[in-house]
């Protein structure tokens, strides 16, 4: 129950929380509205609360959101209501099935790096590849891996919990911090983290704490994904450093890929 309540203040707090990246927006657009692949439409896989997902419909794109997350995708339903160029779908972007191809696939958010398994990567990367026209194109937005924050991350023996800035609760007001602890494990390049949203009062004491289910994020590197890309049939068109399309560097804080379904493997 602690963690169903978790996992809803989690969904309900999501969009006060999380920013759009600097750029990100008007990168997906250009590239969608200066493409004949626009007509064919645009899924966005593990869409969240629709944070992307909206601003883009509010351009006339058909665009097509799917989450695993029922408390996510409500928090979404709820933005589009009386827009029929908007659809939600709740599924897992490992082994979902639409009856439609897509001029585009989008992948905003790192959310590549919930597949964690080559097995788990692959199958992703497979069935956004059957959801694509030929030629289609998928962009996927990636954590460009900071090794020196990995590095000194503990084990999950030795977890440190950091305190996030309180947040005011959208529609009963209440405040919450979220408290996380984050651990590495580098034979599996999994990065886990585990977050506690306590309740605070206005002397910001913890009334109640709610304990969520740990993440677990893979640490993506740059030429596994390349190899990843290449062994689902997708060409590679692009890697950016940031949304501005400038060269991945050393100093690059996100890897963002443009990718091409050629059909062919490659
Ligand atoms: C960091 S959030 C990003 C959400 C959104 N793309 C954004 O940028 O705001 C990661 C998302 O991946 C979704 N997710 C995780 N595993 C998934 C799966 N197996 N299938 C579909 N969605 C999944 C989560 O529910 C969550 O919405």
């Amino acid at each position: 129950m602690k963690k169903l309540i978790a996992k809803r203040l989690y969904a309900e707090l999501y969009d006060i929380r999380v920013s759009d990246w600097e750029g990100e927006v008007d990168f997906y657009r250009g590239l969608i509205l200066n493409s004949d692949l626009k007509s064919q439409g645009v899924l966005e896989v593990a869409c969240g609360t629709g944070r992307v997902t909206m601003q883009l419909a509010k351009e006339e794109i058909d665009i097509t959101g799917l989450d695993i997350s029922s408390e996510l995708l409500e928090i979404a339903q709820a933005k589009s209501v009386g827009m029929s160029n908007v659809k939600w779908i709740l599924n897992d972007m490992k082994r979902f099935e639409i009856d439609t191809k897509f001029g585009f696939a989008i992948m905003p958010g790192h959310s590549f790096q919930f597949m964690n398994s080559p097995d788990e990567q692959v199958k992703c990367l497979e069935q956004i590849k059957q959801h694509l026209v030929a030629d289609g194109l998928l962009v996927m937005h990636l954590d460009h891996q900071d090794f020196g924050w990995l590095a000194k991350l503990p084990n999950k023996k030795e977890l440190v919990y950091k305190q996030g800035r309180i947040l005011t609760h959208p529609t009963t007001n209440l405040q919450y911090r979220p408290s996380s602890a984050w651990s590495f494990e580098p034979s599996t390049q999994t990065a886990t983290v585990k977050t506690n949203w306590e309740e605070v009062d206005r002397k910001e004491n913890v009334t109640q704490i709610w304990e969520m289910e740990p993440k677990q994020l893979h640490c993506v590197f740059r030429f596994e994904m390349e190899h990843l890309l290449k062994r689902a049939g997708f060409s590679i068109e692009a890697v950016y450093g940031d949304f501005f399309k400038n060269k991945l560097t050393d100093e690059s804080e996100e890897m963002i890929w443009v990718a091409k379904n050629t059909g062919d493997l490659k």
